[in-house]
């Protein structure tokens, strides 16, 4: 295969996949590769899901496009049922989590607008990462994702993800602040949770409810059923006034959603914001039978207990050479030492034990897992990745 077209915005592994079936990745000779990564959290019900497949197959062969100029009944249907899973009450539905992220930033914007603000300001969070088109890039926290791009810093202010007293300041420092926008779990940013857990979202509502500003969730990967909740915050008695998602929405089929509840539902009007392929008549059903199987299934209890199997023989295995586990659900860090050399990690991963994962922040695995994964896969999860580790302690 060669990339000559391709421009190189990224790092690829020498291997490609032609099939995919459940937790498992074949090569063209056929060779089975566990995949504990699933496209970046995105196929969580599995590659292929046969629910799925059907939903992708019926639709294609019986409607695939009109536009948001005329009523879409699989957007209504998709939009039902995603508010309610997530009890919200409306939905915008775009093509990835970057524009979902757009959608939400515009929102707040138009809720400043509204009480006059002339420049806003959201506060997020260090090691972010929301996106890339302008807006969200500038949102992130990545230097590295940032460099060259001339981000629009006045709009933002970054505090240390789960320091309430950082947001408090803020809220004491700027007057035109409007929303804050924060990620349950940071994702790309090294899987990191809040010391607190799920109970620093309750804080930030708290806080965000004294200053009338809107709290904003970008569940862009924590979402769908990845931390054993359908949405992360779910977890805690928080509830966001806007949550992004995308990812696991659509299994593998790309699709995002910027939901909206309260003060925030009615912001956008006919004309203030679009998109072309949002929510078409093939996207929706996508996203309706992924609601559908998860809804219908105990495929987020089986995250829950399957996740923290593996975390547990991660931490049985190695816990004694400082190895520890952190997440929820099937979304998995796995903290090694600091000083162990991480940087040939997903390559001995994938050429000696045929297993996909990922390093975020140096020096934590990361692993997002099929939340439908089997317990003998789970199984040949932590024994590859014991046999990948062992000679290092
Ligand atoms: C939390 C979060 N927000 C936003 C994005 C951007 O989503 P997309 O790549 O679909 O634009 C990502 C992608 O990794 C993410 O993890």
């Amino acid at each position: 295969m060669s990339a000559t077209y391709l421009m190189p915005t990224y790092l690829r592994q020498p291997i490609s996949f032609t099939r995919g079936s459940g937790s498992w990745l074949y090569t063209r000779d056929e060779t089975p590769y566990l995949d504990a990564l699933t496209g970046i959290a995105v196929c969580g019900l599995g590659h292929c899901h046969p629910q799925v497949t059907d939903a992708i197959q019926q639709q294609a062969a019986t409607l695939v496009h009109t536009s948001n100029l005329f009523g879409i009944d699989w957007q209504e249907r998709a939009g039902e049922a995603l508010c309610n899973a997530a009890q919200m009450d409306s939905v915008f539905f775009a093509n990835s989590g970057a524009e979902a992220n757009e959608a939400a930033l515009k929102l707040a914007r138009l809720y400043a607008h509204q009480q006059g603000f002339k420049r806003p300001k959201v506060i997020v969070m260090e090691q972010s990462f929301h996106g890339r088109t302008l807006l969200s890039l500038s949102a992130t926290a990545n230097p590295k994702a940032r460099e060259g791009f001339y981000t629009l810093d006045d709009d933002f202010i970054r505090v240390p993800f789960g320091d309430i007293a950082a947001i408090e300041q803020a809220a004491h420092d700027y007057e035109d602040i409007c929303a804050v926008f924060v990620e349950p779990i940071q994702g790309e940013g090294g899987l990191n949770t809040a010391s607190n857990g799920f109970s620093y979202l309750e804080q930030i509502q708290a806080v965000c409810n004294t200053h009338n500003w809107l709290f904003m969730l970008d569940e862009v990967q924590t979402g769908n059923g990845r931390t054993g909740k359908y949405f992360a915050y779910q977890h805690s008695s928080a509830r966001p006034d806007v949550l992004t998602t995308a990812k696991g929405l659509g299994n593998g089929f790309p699709v995002g959603a910027c939901m909206v509840r309260g003060r925030a539902n009615g912001l956008f009007g006919a004309g203030s914001h679009g998109s072309t392929y949002g929510g078409t008549p093939l996207a929706s059903r996508v996203v309706h039978s992924v609601y559908d199987v998860l809804a219908n299934s105990d495929i987020m209890k089986n995250a829950v207990t399957e996740g923290q199997f593996i975390r547990d023989g991660m931490v049985d295995a190695f816990g004694e050479y400082g190895v520890s586990s952190r997440g929820a659900g099937m979304m998995i860090g796995i903290a090694l030492p600091e000083d162990m050399d991480c940087s040939n990690l997903v390559d001995r991963a994938r050429d000696e034990q045929k297993l996909i994962i990922n390093v975020t922040g140096a020096h934590v695995i990361r692993l997002l897992p099929p939340l439908n994964m089997s317990r003998d896969e789970s199984s040949q999860v932590v024994e590859r990745l014991v046999n990948l580790l062992k000679p290092s302690f």
